[in-house]
C-alpha cells in the first residue's frame, strides 16, 4: 500500500513571514508588523505603532512580494503539488474596517495564484495567519469585539469571491488554539489582536475572544460553501501532543486534562458545538460569556470539511511540577518536564517523529475527518559554504523520520491524509523569535537577523532530497 496518487506534497509559508512588501505597497500594518525581533529566550516586543528606532523583521521578510516568480519556479522544480500560504488580511483591507477591498492587494494574489496554477501547483490558503490589520487590534480590541466577526467575514467574502475559480483548499484561522496559553501575550496578539493580560480575568477574556473567532470561522465556512460548494474549508490546529511523564494515575489524568487545550477549538469547529468539559469549566469559574442562540446555530452550520494541523513536537507533563509559562513558546505548560527519551532542537523543541503518528491517529479516531499536515519541520542554524552549498543532513533526517511515521499512520492505522506541506520551505522569519537564523527551508535565503544580506536564494542539500521524495510519492526517503 502506498500514499494516494493525488497526495498533496508541497510546502508552507505565511504572508507576514516571507512576503515583505509592507513599506512600499498599499498594504496596511498587521499585528505582526509591530513585532520586533527577539531570540531564543528573548521575547519579541509588541510596540504601539511603528517605532522608527526599532527593527521589524517582517517588513521585508524575504521579499517574496517582489521575487515570487523565482520562488514559485523553485517550488515547481521540487515538484510541489500544492503550496500553502496565507492572504495578508491587511493587503486586502488595509485597516480592516473599510467597505471595499483594496484592488492592488487582490491583484497580487491573482498574479501569485496564476503563477502557481501555470505549474499545476494548487494553492492552499489560510485566511488569517497572524495577520489581522493592526487598526482592528488597536481600535476595536481585535476579536474581543463582536464587530470583528463582520470585518473578518467581509475579508473572507472578498477572497472567496475573487479566487472562487483559483483556490479550492482553504483554512480559516492558523493555529487558533495557540491562545490557550493566555499568559504569553504573543499568542492572544497574533491569534486575535488582543492583550488578554489587560483584562481582569485573562482566561475568561481568551474564551470570549475565542468564541467570537469560532463564530467567525463557522460563518466563513458556511459563506464559502454558499459561494462555491466545491470549496474544501478546514481549520488549523497546533498539535503538540501531551504525554504523561509516568504511569502515575495523576500524570495520566493530567495529560488527558491538558489535552483539552489542544482539542477545545477543534472540537467546536469539527462537531459544531461546545464540548461539555468546556461548559463545566465556564460554570465552575463563573465565566460570563456573550454566547447567543444565534451563535450556537452558526457554530452548528459551519463545521469544517477537513482538519489542518501543524506538528513540530510533543510535550510531557508531571503532576508534581509547577512552573511559570508566561514566556514559553514551545507548547509547554506549568507541569512540563523534559522527556528523557527525546532530543531537543537548539530552540528546545522536542524532536519526536513517532509523536506525529500518535497525533494523526488521535485526530482521526476522535473525528473521522480527512487530515492535512500543513506544517512540520526542523528549525536549525544552517551554514552556507564558500562554494554556495548548504549541507543540512539534520533536516533531511528529521523530515525522513516524520514522513516514515506519517506513512505508517496512513498505511497501518488507516488515517485519511490529504497532504503534507513542510513548514518554511523557503527560509523565512521565525514567528516566535523573529529571527532569520532559525531556518526551515529547502532553499537558503541570504538574510541575517539584523536585516543584512543579499536576499539571494540557493539550494540546500534537502532541496534535491525532497524533490526525490515528491517524485516517488514518498517511496524514496
Ligand atoms: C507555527 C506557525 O507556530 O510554527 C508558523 O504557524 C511558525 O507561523 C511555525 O513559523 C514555526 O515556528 P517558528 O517560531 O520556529 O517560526
Amino acid at each position: 500500500m502506498a500514499l494516494d496518487k493525488d497526495f498533496l506534497w508541497g510546502g508552507a509559508l505565511a504572508a507576514h513571514q516571507f512576503e515583505g512588501g509592507v513599506l512600499d505597497t498599499s498594504k496596511g500594518y498587521s499585528v505582526a508588523d509591530v513585532m520586533t525581533a527577539g531570540a531564543h529566550g528573548v521575547p519579541r516586543v509588541i510596540t504601539d505603532q511603528i517605532d522608527p528606532d526599532k527593527y521589524y523583521p517582517n517588513h521585508v521578510g524575504i521579499d517574496f512580494y517582489h521575487r515570487y516568480k523565482e520562488d514559485v519556479a523553485m517550488m515547481a522544480d521540487m515538484g510541489f503539488k500544492c503550496f500553502r500560504t496565507s492572504i495578508a488580511w491587511s493587503r486586502i483591507f488595509p485597516n480592516g474596517d473599510e467597505a471595499e477591498p483594496n484592488e492592488e492587494g487582490l491583484q497580487f494574489y491573482d498574479d501569485l495564484f496564476d503563477e502557481l496554477l501555470s505549474y499545476g501547483i494548487e494553492p492552499v490558503i489560510t485566511l488569517s495567519h497572524f495577520e489581522m490589520p493592526y487598526h482592528l487590534a488597536k481600535e476595536y480590541g481585535g476579536f474581543m469585539n463582536r464587530k470583528t466577526i463582520d470585518f473578518f467575514l467581509n475579508f473572507a467574502e472578498a477572497c472567496f469571491k475573487r479566487y472562487k475559480n483559483k483556490v479550492k483548499y482553504w483554512m480559516t484561522f492558523n493555529e487558533i488554539n495557540n491562545q490557550m496559553n493566555f499568559k504569553n501575550d504573543i499568542f492572544g496578539w497574533t491569534n486575535s489582536g488582543a492583550h488578554f493580560g489587560n483584562y481582569e480575568n485573562p482566561e475568561e477574556a481568551m474564551y470570549q475572544c475565542g468564541h467570537y473567532e469560532l463564530v467567525a470561522s463557522a460563518k466563513a465556512v458556511a459563506l464559502g460553501h454558499s459561494i462555491n460548494p466545491d470549496f474544501q474549508i478546514g481549520n488549523m490546529i497546533a498539535m503538540v501532543p501531551i504525554y504523561p511523564f509516568s504511569c502515575r494515575p495523576s500524570d495520566m489524568v493530567l495529560a488527558q486534562q491538558q489535552m483539552h487545550d489542544r482539542w477545545f477549538f477543534c472540537d467546536v469547529q469539527v462537531r459544531g458545538h461546545y464540548p461539555r468539559y468546556a461548559l463545566k469549566n465556564f460554570e465552575r469559574k463563573n465565566f460570563n460569556l456573550d454566547i447567543t442562540e444565534q451563535d450556537i446555530e452558526d457554530l452548528k452550520n459551519g463545521t469544517v470539511d477537513y482538519i489542518g494541523f501543524s506538528y513540530y513536537m510533543t510535550n510531557t507533563v508531571d503532576s508534581t511540577v509547577h512552573r511559570d509559562t508566561s514566556t514559553v513558546t514551545d507548547g509547554s505548560s506549568e507541569h512540563s518536564v523534559a522527556n528523557p527519551f527525546i532530543e531537543v532542537s537548539d530552540w528546545g523543541w522536542a524532536i519526536d517523529p513517532e509523536g506525529l503518528r500518535y497525533a494523526l491517529s488521535e485526530f482521526y479516531e476522535r473525528y473521522e475527518k480527512p487530515l492535512f499536515i500543513v506544517e512540520n519541520g526542523f528549525g536549525a542554524i544552517d551554514v552556507k559554504e564558500d562554494d554556495g552549498s548548504v549541507h543540512d543532513p539534520y533536516r533531511i533526517e528529521y523530515l525522513r523520520k516524520h514522513i516514515e511515521q506519517m506513512k505508517l499512520a496512513v498505511e497501518e492505522d488507516g488515517v485519511e491524509l490529504m497532504g503534507y506541506t513542510p513548514w518554511g520551505c523557503i527560509d523565512c522569519v521565525s514567528f516566535t523569535t523573529g529571527e532569520m537564523k532559525k531556518r526551515y527551508g529547502f532553499v537558503y535565503v541570504d538574510r541575517n537577523n539584523d536585516g543584512s544580506g543579499t536576499l539571494e536564494r540557493s539550494k540546500k542539500d534537502s532541496y534535491d532530497w525532497y524533490k526525490k521524495v515528491v517524485a516517488s510519492n514518498g517511496e524514496e526517503l
